[in-house]
């Protein structure tokens, strides 16, 4: 039985990882959380290419591609992110990451690197995808497409509890001031910005349990 091609676009912290891993496990299908392959490239830059001021260098990283392996490995059941062989499933979440990965996104050179492993993980179909750009961009054809969002306040709550359950340390307003950053450059940039697309389902679930969400979406699949 062929399954569907689901795409899951929307703002940071709209809970859009953690509803397609459900959804990926009550349909049987593979869930690509491709905000952490943007995080893998950011954490590889922050180790390896940074300019004497102490950002990343660009031109730097552009030069080490070839020397960026990225693999979603199953640990304990779940979809882990290893670059060259080693976990660094926690180390994409830390706020080092959170605050360059949008500058390292937006990177023309970076989505392109990064569009033909998405691609092809998709080709055999039976996958949900997150990101920004996957309705638009990665998957024009894919069978559903979603675009998630909520108030800024509502998913400030949700990043910071996010985080404090990493054990990361956290601040309130710096969540927030590191989310709407985040979104002002995701939305605004040239290459592939985040927008919903023309054929998406909205879905805002500032006054919705994800469990709620969850239920929406797979009501709109379900005739697949
Ligand atoms: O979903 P996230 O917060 O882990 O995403 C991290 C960053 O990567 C975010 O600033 C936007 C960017 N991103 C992107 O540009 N395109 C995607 N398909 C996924 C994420």
């Amino acid at each position: 039985m062929k399954k569907p091609v689901i795409a899951i676009d929307g703002f940071s912290s709209t809970g859009k990882s953690s509803i397609s891993k459900i959804i990926a496990q009550k349909l049987d299908l593979v869930h690509l959380d491709t905000g952490a392959l943007y995080r893998g490239v950011t954490w590889f830059a922050l180790q390896n290419c940074v300019s004497e001021n102490g950002t990343v260098d660009l031109e730097d990283l552009f030069k080490n591609f070839h020397h960026i392996h990225l693999e979603f490995k199953n640990v304990d059941n779940e979809l882990v992110l290893f670059l060259n062989e080693i976990n660094i499933g926690k180390e994409i979440r830390s706020n080092e990451v959170s605050d360059n990965v949008s500058n390292v996104a937006k990177q023309a050179e970076v989505r392109d690197f990064l569009l033909g492993y998405q691609r092809k993980l998709a080709e055999k179909g039976g996958i949900i995808m997150d990101g920004r750009d996957i309705g638009t961009v990665v998957l024009p054809n894919a069978d559903f497409k979603f675009f998630l969002t909520a108030s800024i306040e509502e998913r400030t709550k949700r990043r910071y509890n996010e985080l404090l359950g990493l054990g990361i340390p956290a601040e309130e307003q710096s969540v927030k001031e590191n989310l709407i950053e985040r979104d002002r450059i995701d939305s605004e940039r040239e290459v592939a910005p985040l927008k919903q697309a023309e054929d998406a389902i909205v879905i805002d679930n500032t006054e919705m349990t994800k469990k709620e969400t969850i239920e929406k979406i797979l009501n709109c699949v379900k005739n697949f």
